[in-house]
């Protein structure tokens, strides 16, 4: 039963031990059985919106690891692929995305329209609900407000944050207006995978570090809140997870958010200053450096308790401040969870 889940019940604040377990991109490349469906279907968007594809990518970590949440197979760039916006990920090389007007991306967005090009995406949800049983929580995601505006704006530029914090800083009203219209967008994605079966959702801001501070409240704390008001409207019980990631401000920021239910953080923010200022009532997620999972076990160990350590006084789930490194041995992804499952 998801009520005996230890990430929810984490995530409703008791401090469970062992601590709940999963990592970011944990259906990705370090997996030998995702890469071989990559190799099969070699269109990420094809993956990623064929719903028996990205259900099943989704269920391989839990077919070999026995982490305590799924998250679903998808992409935070799946919203401006559908307001259509070309974004083209090729092998070896990342993404390749065509400039627009963001105005207009965002202007002639129609929501009939959204919802059925992203409908295969929910499905893909409630096949994956459907097929991780009733005992794991099933994570839902979308990336935030500025994050996906340094690939609208930014988008084929060289320098893609720096174009868009130039843009930001140059066009200050009409960029609030796109935060603003994006937020929606996003709350509205996020609020339909809930409806399609996610019992929780994390909103990513990769690029939270790249804001400077007089643009915090502004580029981050609105358009968060804006998102973060209207899921708990939709869905009042539904845990809320945010990663600012790189967020170079004080935890004490995070204070005045509402309706927020858990913090993840990056491995460069400061832990234990978080540990120690983030009020009681918000979670702590993350955290771990996922170049660890590179180490030796002795020093990948250390660290992983070190971090237990540390983290021990509030309720905490366990996870990686970044993505899996394709690179990542099996062994040592294994050796995470070991270790965890045995520190009480
Ligand atoms: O965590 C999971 O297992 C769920 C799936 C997931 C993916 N992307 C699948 C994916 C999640 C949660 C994301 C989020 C995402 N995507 C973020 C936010 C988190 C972060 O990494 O900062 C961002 C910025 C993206 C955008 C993105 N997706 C880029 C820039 C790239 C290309 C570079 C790269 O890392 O390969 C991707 C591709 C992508 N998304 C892959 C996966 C498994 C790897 C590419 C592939 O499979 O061919």
């Amino acid at each position: 039963m998801l009520i005996n889940s230890p990430f929810l019940k984490t995530l409703s604040g008791e401090s469970i031990f062992p601590r709940p377990v999963w990592f970011l991109r944990q259906a990705g490349r370090y997996l030998p059985i995702y890469r071989k469906f990559a190799e099969l279907i070699p269109d990420f968007w094809e993956r990623c919106f064929a719903p028996d594809i990205a259900s099943e990518i989704s269920t391989f970590p839990i077919q070999d690891f026995p982490v305590d949440a799924v998250i679903f197979f998808s992409d935070i760039l799946t919203i401006p692929h559908v307001l259509g916006q070309k974004i083209e990920f090729r092998k070896g090389e990342g993404i390749a995305i065509d400039n627009c007007d963001p105005f207009s991306l965002l202007d002639n967005y129609n929501i009939n329209q959204f919802h059925k090009d992203l409908f295969p995406v929910y499905q893909g949800v409630t096949m994956t609900r459907l097929k991780i049983g009733d005992d794991i929580p099933l994570i839902g995601f979308a990336g935030a407000p500025w994050t996906l505006l340094t690939y609208i704006v930014g988008a084929n530029h060289n320098d893609r944050i720096g174009y868009t914090l130039e843009y930001g800083l140059k066009n200050p009203t009409l960029f609030t207006e796109l935060l603003k219209r994006i937020s929606d967008i996003i709350a509205q994605h996020l609020c339909n995978q809930v409806s399609a079966g996610c019992d929780v959702v994390q909103i990513f801001d990769s690029w939270a570090g790249a804001v400077p501070e007089a643009h915090y409240d502004e580029w981050l704390f609105q358009p968060w809140q804006r998102i973060l008001d209207k899921v708990r409207a939709y869905s009042p019980k539904t845990p809320c997870i945010l990663f600012p990631r790189s967020y170079r401000g004080s935890p004490n920021d995070f204070a005045h958010l509402q309706n927020l239910t858990a913090l993840h953080l990056s491995e460069d923010m400061n832990i234990e200053d978080y540990v120690n200022k983030v009020p009681e009532h918000i979670v702590l997620q993350g955290g771990l450096d996922p170049l660890a999972l590179l180490e030796d076990e002795k020093t990948l160990v250390g660290k992983v308790q070190n971090l237990l350590d540390i983290t021990r006084s509030r309720p905490f789930i366990m996870n990686l401040g970044h993505g899996v490194p394709p690179e990542a041995p099996l062994e040592n992804v294994r050796k995470v969870i070991e270790v965890v499952s045995a520190y009480c």
